[in-house]
């Protein structure tokens, strides 16, 4: 039997678990539910999710589902078939994908492009790829100074960076101070910088220019993550990196997303020909893992496309994201100032901002909210996105579910002291 050989505990029982693994799993689920964080998939319908007004979604630009987007990826389905055949370094780099590394890299002042199948495994490659190569023989640590605030892909790049022996520091939000502290008190020869440039959940900018000249001073990369600031934050949507005139920069490396204001699925890092050459060689999360879909190629191609030809729609996405705060603020919420598309409304506690997502739903609007892990213990939040394309009766709609919120949920203000 199994038994016969497995090492005993002092009482003579087997070592593992006895309430069995499912059980187990059981167990903690119901934990979670006691503490407001279980999640649930949210299914929506094929015909317009049952009419609710959409502010949960990344589509900041309106775009997924437009004709000539669409159009991108059908096209590209006929030309190259549904999926890509391989990894990138076997056959699944077609002239597709060396057509959007160019027009990423042109639109956003890069001076060359990577494309990745999602943004992160973008965040994933060059973390742990510039993470490795930058350690020498003689001394193999690097450090790595983190926002508190970053994306979970950033998180879980620092992670797996920690494995190959890097040190990460992770300093207060937004702290330029403390980032040039860890940098200057390092023992470590070569560093990293790490920040969301627009942060996921808060919607708010990072110190661009600052962390660059910081970086810069203390010899090390910084590494930005555009996701939610490409299409929508700086000139035409060009990220906050080009509106700080830093994009040429040797020693500023951007992940971008193609998943949110272009409307499809991917991603792709934008640096020097020496970063991207590291990330060919040597980011595991781009040589074994499948190419990005033609499909979604195509769709990134059209939408940026869409992008140049209308450069007003960034400014329309923030004008509608700050218009969301006014109301919001209007009706004694407590909002924070959104710099791009992204708007959290501090709630406090999980179970609050799970309730506000709720009368938002039965109040006509699909809203996103964020609790533990993903926000710091006691900043749960509704989170709303804007949308260039949001229509005055969409406006009316937000402003009646807002209402219900400000009616319905008890927001505990002695956890809303922001850090
Ligand atoms: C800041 C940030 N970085 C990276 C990602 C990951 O991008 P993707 O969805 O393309 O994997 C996301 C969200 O999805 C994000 O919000």
């Amino acid at each position: 039997m199994g038994l016969v050989g497995a090492r005993l505990r002092d009482d003579g029982t087997p070592p593992h678990d006895r309430l069995g693994p499912i059980d187990r799993l059981r167990e903690r689920a119901a934990a979670r539910a006691a503490m407001g964080v279980r999640r649930q998939l949210m299914v929506r319908e094929r015909t317009g999710d049952g009419g609710l007004l959409d502010l949960a979604s990344n589509d900041y630009l309106g775009l997924c589902g437009d004709a000539r987007v669409t159009a991108g990826a059908v096209a590209a389905a006929v030309e190259w078939g549904t999926g890509s055949t391989g990894s990138r370094l076997v056959t699944g780099t077609t002239s597709l994908h060396a057509e959007l590394e160019e027009a990423l890299a042109s639109f956003t002042g890069a001076v060359s492009a990577l494309v990745f199948s999602s943004g992160y495994l973008a965040n994933i490659g060059v973390v742990t790829a510039l993470a490795a190569a930058l350690a020498s023989p003689a001394d193999p640590s690097v450090l790595i100074v983190s926002d508190e605030r970053n994306h979970a892909s950033l998180i879980d790049a620092c992670r797996l960076a920690k494995a190959q022996r890097a040190r990460v520091a992770v300093t207060p939000h937004k702290d330029v101070a403390a980032v040039r502290r860890a940098l200057a008190e390092r023992a470590e020869p070569a560093a990293l910088v790490v920040s969301d440039a627009v942060f996921s959940v808060d919607g708010t900018l990072a110190p661009v220019a600052e962390l660059h000249a910081a970086a810069r001073e203390h010899g090390a990369l910084l590494v930005l993550d555009e996701a939610h600031a490409l299409g929508v934050y700086g000139p035409g949507g060009r990220g906050t990196a080009f509106a700080a005139g830093l994009a040429a920069e040797p020693d500023l490396i951007r992940t971008v997303t193609l998943s949110k204001s272009l409307a499809s699925q991917g991603g792709a890092v934008l640096g020097a020909p020496e970063v991207i050459g590291t990330l060919i060689d040597t980011g595991r999360s781009f040589i074994f893992d499948t190419g990005l879909a033609p499909p979604s190629a195509g769709a990134a191609l059209a939408a940026l496309a869409a992008l140049r030809d209308d450069p007003g729609l960034p400014g329309r996405a923030r004008d509608a994201a700050a218009r969301l705060a006014a109301i919001a603020a209007d009706l004694g919420l407590d909002p924070v100032t959104p710099d791009a598309a992204v708007l959290a409304v501090t709630l406090g506690a999980p179970q609050a901002a799970v309730e506000a997502r709720e009368i938002c739903r039965k109040n006509g609007v699909r809203a996103g909210c964020f609790r533990p892990p993903s926000v710091p213990d006691g900043q749960a939040c509704l989170r709303l996105t804007a949308r260039a394309d949001l229509t005055e009766r969409e406006f009316t709609i937000a402003v009646r579910a807002l209402t219900s919120v400000r009616d319905h949920v008890r927001v505990d203000v002695s956890l809303l002291l922001r850090q």
